[in-house]
């Protein structure tokens, strides 16, 4: 695939497709809907809109810090707060396939049709890859953004049709095209995360004071493994306690698991041989974190394990 090519094709399907219309897609800083938006708005300038929905399950300052970097390219992303929103969806919920199912409704079927309808837009743009639509029709993941190829049209169901630029490359070819976009290191090179964000990283109920410490963890797991280049690493927070000792006194406290793993394209996975002193340091941040008294390095590759938890 030559990058240059692609792009100039692209942008004119877009733009035959759209004609004088308005599209609209949503991004969320992954390097799939980068590309999709920069794509986007180099095609069809004013006639195109991006939101960034907050779901309260990002990372740290991802938000502010995806809209910045956007605005930096002279992108304009409109920042949806729709925090409360998924907590209340997902209250209560300790079930995977409830909680992710919890968010994907509220994505699609609040948040994102009222965005839709808000504009006017009749086009939707969205950063499916070849990788996703194979598979989801293999049953091997449940992925929210291939409606059509699971039978359902979206312009019966919601009243739009979807564009997917990127439908034809797998993650090698999307992070060839982003680089040729001009798109800063830190996207063309991210490391996977979920759809579901954080949830995915949560066993048991999603509280805003659990994603607090979650998101912190990463903060620290982000920060200290980003120099090893291995494929992917992340926390996670258990539903269980242990016992502890802080400032002297027992504590029934959290605990979470690191993980970080070799892989080719996150089908199979083999763990990083992280040094001593780098998982000593890590666990040494995480056990400051208020509630949390244990860091586990979870040794299991991918079968039988998979790389989220939930
Ligand atoms: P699992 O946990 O299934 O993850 O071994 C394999 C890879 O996919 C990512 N992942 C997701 N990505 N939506 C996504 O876009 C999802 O719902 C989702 N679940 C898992 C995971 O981070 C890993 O890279």
């Amino acid at each position: 695939m030559d990058p240059r090519a692609f792009v100039d094709g692209q942008l004119a399907d877009i733009r035959a497709q759209v004609g004088d219309g308005l599209a609209i897609n949503a991004l969320s800083g992954g390097v799939d809907s980068s590309v999709v938006t920069l794509l986007g708005h180099r095609a069809l300038g004013r006639q195109m809109k991006t939101i960034f929905v907050d779901n309260a399950l990002m990372r740290e300052d991802e938000p502010r810090r995806i809209v910045r970097l956007f605005a930096d390219l002279g992108v304009p992303v409109d920042l949806v707060d729709a925090r409360a929103e998924f907590l209340e969806a997902l209250h209560g919920l300790t079930d995977p396939e409830e909680k992710r199912q919890a968010i994907t409704n509220t994505f699609y079927r609040e948040v994102f049709v009222r965005a839709v309808k808000e504009s006017g837009a009749r086009f939707l743009l969205h950063g499916t890859i070849l990788t996703d639509i194979e598979e989801t029709v293999a049953g091997i993941k449940r992925q929210h953004n291939i409606l059509s190829q699971i039978g359902i049209d979206p312009q019966e169901a919601y009243g739009y049709q979807v564009i997917e630029p990127l439908m034809t490359l797998r993650k090698d070819g999307v992070r060839a095209v982003a680089r040729h976009l001009g798109l800063p290191r830190e996207i063309a090179e991210r490391i996977p995360f979920p759809g579901p964000a954080l949830a995915a990283r949560i066993v048991g109920e999603v509280t805003e004071e659990r994603l607090a410490t979650v998101r912190a963890a990463t903060a620290i797991v982000e920060e200290e493994l980003q120099a090893t280049g291995a494929f992917q690493y992340l926390a996670v927070l258990l539903n269980d306690c242990a016992t502890g000792i802080r400032h002297g006194r027992r504590e029934f406290g959290q605990i979470v698991v690191v993980r970080c793993i070799e892989s080719t394209d996150a089908r199979q996975a083999t763990v990083t041989r992280l040094p001593w002193d780098i998982l000593e340091r890590i666990c040494g941040r995480i056990t400051a974190i208020p509630g949390v008294n244990r860091c586990l390095y979870d040794l299991t590759p991918k079968p039988p394990a998979t790389v989220e938890y939930v």
